[in-house]
């Protein structure tokens, strides 16, 4: 797959982020050109920290995915496009609806149609989230599952993955819509607990302080590797079977938020657990149980997980021991 890269022109929205920095080192890696398009936002994921290992090799224009002029130009000449820029806390929708509104929605569709005018030679990457299912109605949950988002970041992922389809179906915008499951691993931001899990409960350890696992801990969910999310990335946009469909990106094998605190704990050789009753805006967003089916992505383009729950868990340890004063 790294062939497929080689000379390429990309460009990732949020390319400073968690999942972006991690793309953008592998493409580096595979001989592709790299644009960075990060807004900086304060409290959001964007850390330049991130990309230390590959900052003079790629391009960073620290400019806005909502303002079409940048936009306009940003597009021309790219040969894929992975968008990732977003606000990207749930738990912050809840009090302020508007930045998910503006950026998420808006500054998709400012994407998309700068595609439309400026390039349409361009794939578009977009990654919405599992959120968008809300609670789930079956396990595993399948791309055939009627949405019913439970609040407005997962709306307002899911009015973005529409826009991207209405491109790709109408307008002649070949993209692929992924909705990604608990993605943890090097890279992300651990200043709040207000975002990943996983990557909360190791900051927790590190710090030497219990984890706290929200009541009984039984809860299940599917813990993503960020490598092997990048792998899905890649390969979904070199797959001319992906083109505008919607695949899941996750895990087909649960594990309890307990297990997890416990893996964390047992693989760091260090900290503990214990239960935490949930806040009241945590408890009205919990969707309850939930875990991909990912057959589809798996029939369609080859892709499946890789990297073992404790594997990752190591690997994110130990990096967060080493860099931790640019993360906190
Ligand atoms: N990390 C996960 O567990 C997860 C799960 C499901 C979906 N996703 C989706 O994947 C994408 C990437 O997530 P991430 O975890 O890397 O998040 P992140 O917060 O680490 O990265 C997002 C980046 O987008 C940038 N950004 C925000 N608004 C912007 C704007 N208006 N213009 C330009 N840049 C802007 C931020 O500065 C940040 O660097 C998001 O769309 C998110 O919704 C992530």
């Amino acid at each position: 797959m790294k062939k497929r890269f080689c000379g390429k022109n990309v460009l990732i929205t949020g390319g400073l982020g968690f999942i972006g920095s991690n793309l953008a080192i592998r493409l580096v890696d595979s001989g592709a050109n790299v644009t960075l398009l990060d807004a900086m936002l304060p409290d959001y994921g964007g850390n330049l920290f991130n990309v230390e290992p590959i900052r003079n090799k790629v391009n960073i224009n620290y400019g806005d995915i909502r303002d079409d002029v940048a936009m306009q130009y940003l597009v021309k000449d790219k040969d894929y496009i992975f968008h990732l820029a977003g606000q990207v806390c749930h738990i912050k929708s809840l009090t302020d609806p508007f930045p998910d509104i503006d950026i998420n929605i808006k500054g998709t569709a400012v994407l998309m149609e700068a595609c439309k005018k400026n390039n349409k030679k361009a794939i578009v990457i977009y990654t919405g989230t599992r959120g968008q299912y809300g609670p789930a109605t079956k396990l595993p949950v399948d791309e055939e599952v009627l949405p019913r988002p439970k609040g407005i970041y997962e709306i307002s992922n899911l009015a973005a993955e529409h826009i991207v389809k209405v491109y790709n179906d109408i307008h002649g915008v070949k993209s692929v819509m992924l909705r990604l499951t608990n993605i943890y691993g090097p890279r992300a931001q651990m200043k709040h607990d207000r975002y990943g899990v996983v990557n909360w409960f190791i900051r927790q350890v590190i710090d030497g302080e219990p984890v706290k696992v929200f009541g009984d801990g039984k809860i299940l969910r599917d813990f993503l590797y960020v490598d092997d999310t990048v792998d899905a990335l890649m390969m979904s946009a070199v797959s001319s079977d992906a083109i505008g469909e919607i695949f899941n990106v996750g895990v087909d094998k649960p594990t309890s938020f307990l297990e997890l605190a416990e893996t964390i704990t047992t693989v760091a050789k260090d900290g503990k657990w214990e239960f935490a009753p949930f806040s009241p805006e945590r408890r009205a967003q919990e969707p309850g149980n939930f875990y991909s089916d990912i057959s589809k992505i798996k029939k369609t383009i080859g892709w499946c997980p890789k990297t073992s729950l404790t594997d990752g868990i190591a690997k994110t340890v130990d990096y967060y021991r080493k860099y931790k004063q640019y993360y906190w």
